[in-house]
């Protein structure tokens, strides 16, 4: 038998694509802006449209889970056809909802990921980098469609993020892996702090989840078990 297949819509560079490799799927990756250094198979597609052909035609069948980062700035530029139709391609839309229905109509297990703020997404698990020792904090939310996990014990964390605050700096043992500046990460701090090192695309490391997030996840749905577990004193 081959590897379970796991769709990642919005998949940008990979983050999480490569932690769900490592915890064994084989992936696919969809995004509507080219992506070369996405190490996996990729579509170049918006992705609402893309699922919706895919439960039309069946061939969302072929598929385990449905991972999804949509941007979290309820808004996208896009595009025509169906997606105007749909209102997908209009500037500040919150697709989450029209997303969720469409995971939901896949009959598959699911996953939507958004950092912390006022997305209309349920928090079934947040992950911390401190849980897994690296060297940001990068809270995510996990809302988990179709299936449970139990989600792991949220660490103190060993100080604080290193920068300026108004007006003040900070050190501390983890970086900002988001904007420029300000004693914010470098590219290479960002790479060594989340582990990804087969992207140096500011960009793509600014809005990719650590890995070992989605390996968590990954291994978690395998395992067909969430274990309240302390991933640090585990791994
Ligand atoms: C937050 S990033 C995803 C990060 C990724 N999960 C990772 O870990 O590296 C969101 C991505 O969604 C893409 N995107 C935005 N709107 C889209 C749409 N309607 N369809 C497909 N991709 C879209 C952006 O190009 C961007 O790469």
């Amino acid at each position: 038998m081959g590897r379970p297949l796991l769709l990642d819509l919005f998949c940008c560079s990979g983050g999480a694509a490569c932690g769900y490799a490592a915890a064994g799927f084989e992936v696919v990756g969809v995004d509507v802006v080219d992506r070369p250094r996405y190490p996996f198979r990729f579509v170049r597609a918006e992705a609402l449209s893309y699922l919706d052909r895919l439960i039309c035609g069946g061939g969302v069948r072929a598929f385990s889970l449905i991972h999804s980062s949509p941007p979290c700035q309820a808004g996208c530029a896009l595009t025509q056809g169906t997606n105007r139709a749909m209102r997908w391609g209009r500037d500040h839309v919150q697709l989450i909802p029209d997303l969720r229905r469409l995971l939901d109509r896949s009959g598959l297990p699911y996953v939507i990921e958004q950092p912390n703020g006022t997305a209309p997404v349920r928090k079934d698990v947040t992950l911390c980098g401190e849980m897994f020792g690296l060297g940001v904090i990068r809270h995510r939310n996990f809302e988990l469609g179709g299936w449970a996990a139990a989600a792991p014990t949220h660490l103190r964390h060993r100080g604080r993020v290193r920068g300026w605050r108004h007006g003040v700096y900070h050190d501390g043992p983890y970086v900002a892996a988001y904007g420029n500046g300000g004693g914010k990460a470098s590219v290479a701090e960002m790479q060594t702090a989340m582990g990804i090192d087969w992207t140096d695309a500011r960009e793509e490391l600014t809005e990719a989840i650590p890995p070992a997030y989605a390996e968590w996840l990954g291994r978690s749905f395998l395992a067909g078990v969430g274990r309240q577990t302390d991933l640090r004193r585990a791994a």
